[in-house]
């Protein structure tokens, strides 16, 4: 019997549920994926007791960075810098970057960093409306970066349903940004970093690149990288990168220091050392060749369902895809996100329901759904199952009060996913 069964059997039983719901149900949200057991084992580990505050290294007065510098606050990190620093070295590997700073907790303290090394309080940034893909981190009024900054969200183009570089340059010609920001949550297609940095450098603004969603298709080379052209990345490891749940941000060595004093001592105390060691592991993964296989296949099933939702009736944002989601539209099956996402949830299909661009529904309400292909290729599903998928949403979104087709679905998505057993290795009972 487990310690943690014995110890607090009622919290034993939430964990066994879960890791059965995550092995019976279809997990199709774009930001979700199922690390490997050496990140769960690297995570669950003693790190967890060690307090950190600091560096594995310490910035010399010529600004240097030295790893032989005792950079902690507190004794005995000699392992938890040999982990730390192996983390940084991997990921400056993986994206070719100059400086990389692994101890956000999450991405949204990466960004939070970012704003605030490059930025003064009260400064003009682009981002990307929430309703047009964008992040809470990049402008919504209840987030940090509304709050503390003026924020200037650009849209997408309302026939395309992509951005438009001329129309976003005239833009900052005119509201002259501080800082622009690149990145998307639930944005289908390739950005266009060259194009951001012409602006950003015509108007004199920073650009920061958030990577978060397609993190792992740049290390796997499948999406351009954003690092030769940006001032600042920033990045979770828990989506495309398949990684623990955190954040980490890469930078030119020119910012390093004010990056590295915003998230320690700025915005953080002693970061998650545990953690850290299931990024370096995430890194190391990131640059094997069984990983650029998996994200290609990613890629594949995303144009594969995109395609088969299409055939089955929706109409997908933009017309498809070219990275690891898409957006669909469910105004052709006269049926809201907020009720595809519950019924979806009835039949053991997992999504969110997610705005489309110019949406005339509410943001609780929305007429799309966001689905995204990492967490369902792990489990290595190919593009047979996509056509399959694609087939169970068409029937609960046309049967969305018939309970047993519902349940006729949900039995189907059962046998599906027993066919691609998850954490096989992991036995709570
Ligand atoms: C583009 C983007 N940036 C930042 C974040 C924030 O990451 P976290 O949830 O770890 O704070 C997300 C999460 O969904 C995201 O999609």
């Amino acid at each position: 019997m487990s310690k943690l069964s014995k110890q607090d059997p009622e919290i034993y039983k939430i964990l066994n549920s879960e890791l059965k719901r995550q092995q019976e149900n279809l997990e199709l949200i774009a930001s979700e994926n199922f690390t490997d057991g050496a990140i769960l084992e690297a995570q669950g580990s003693v790190f967890t007791n060690k307090y950190a505050e600091g560096y594995p290294y310490k910035y010399r007065k010529s600004g240097d960075l030295d790893y032989n510098l005792y950079g902690r606050y507190y004794g005995g990190c000699e392992y938890i810098d040999e982990s730390e620093k192996l983390a940084i070295e991997r990921a400056k590997e993986v994206f070719g970057a100059e400086h990389a700073n692994v101890q956000p907790h999450s991405g949204s303290q990466a960004n939070m960093a970012a704003y605030y090394a490059l930025l003064e309080p009260g400064d003009l940034v682009f981002g990307l409306d929430l309703s047009h893909g964008g992040h809470l981190t990049h402008g919504h009024p209840l987030s940090f970066s509304g709050k503390y900054f003026r924020i200037f969200h650009y849209t997408v183009e309302q026939e395309t349903e992509v951005i438009n570089y001329n129309r976003l340059k005239k833009w900052a010609k005119e509201e002259k940004p501080k800082m622009i920001i690149a990145g998307a949550s639930a944005y289908p297609r390739k950005l266009d970093f060259a194009k951001f940095r012409e602006i950003a450098d015509e108007v004199g603004a920073f650009l920061m690149v958030d990577m978060a969603h397609i993190a792992g298709l740049i290390a796997a080379g499948l999406h351009e990288n954003p690092i030769p052209y940006s001032d600042v990345v920033t990045s979770t490891t828990h989506k495309t990168l398949r990684g623990p749940r955190g954040g980490f941000i890469l930078t030119r060595d020119k910012y390093r220091r004010d990056i590295d004093r915003l998230v320690f001592p700025g915005l953080q105390g002693g970061p998650l050392e545990h953690v850290i060691l299931a990024k370096a592991v995430a890194f190391k993964l990131a640059l094997t060749p069984e990983f650029k296989e998996y994200q290609a296949n990613v890629v594949k099933n995303a144009k594969a369902l995109s395609e088969a939702l299409k055939t089955e009736g929706f109409r997908l944002v933009s017309g498809g895809t070219d990275t690891h989601l898409m957006l669909v539209d469910l105004r052709p099956k006269q049926v809201t996100g907020k009720k595809l996402e519950r019924s979806l949830d009835k039949a053991g299909i997992t999504v969110n329901k997610n705005t489309i661009p110019f949406d005339p529904e509410k943001p609780f309400i929305t007429s799309g759904i966001r689905i995204g292909t990492p967490a369902m290729t792990t489990r290595g599903m190919g593009t047979d199952e996509m056509k399959k998928i694609a087939s169970f949403i068409r029937r609960v979104a046309e049967n969305i009060e018939n309970e047993e087709e519902i349940i006729r679905v949900k039995s189907e998505v059962r046998e599906l996913t027993s066919a691609f057993p998850l954490y096989e290795d992991i036995k709570y009972e």
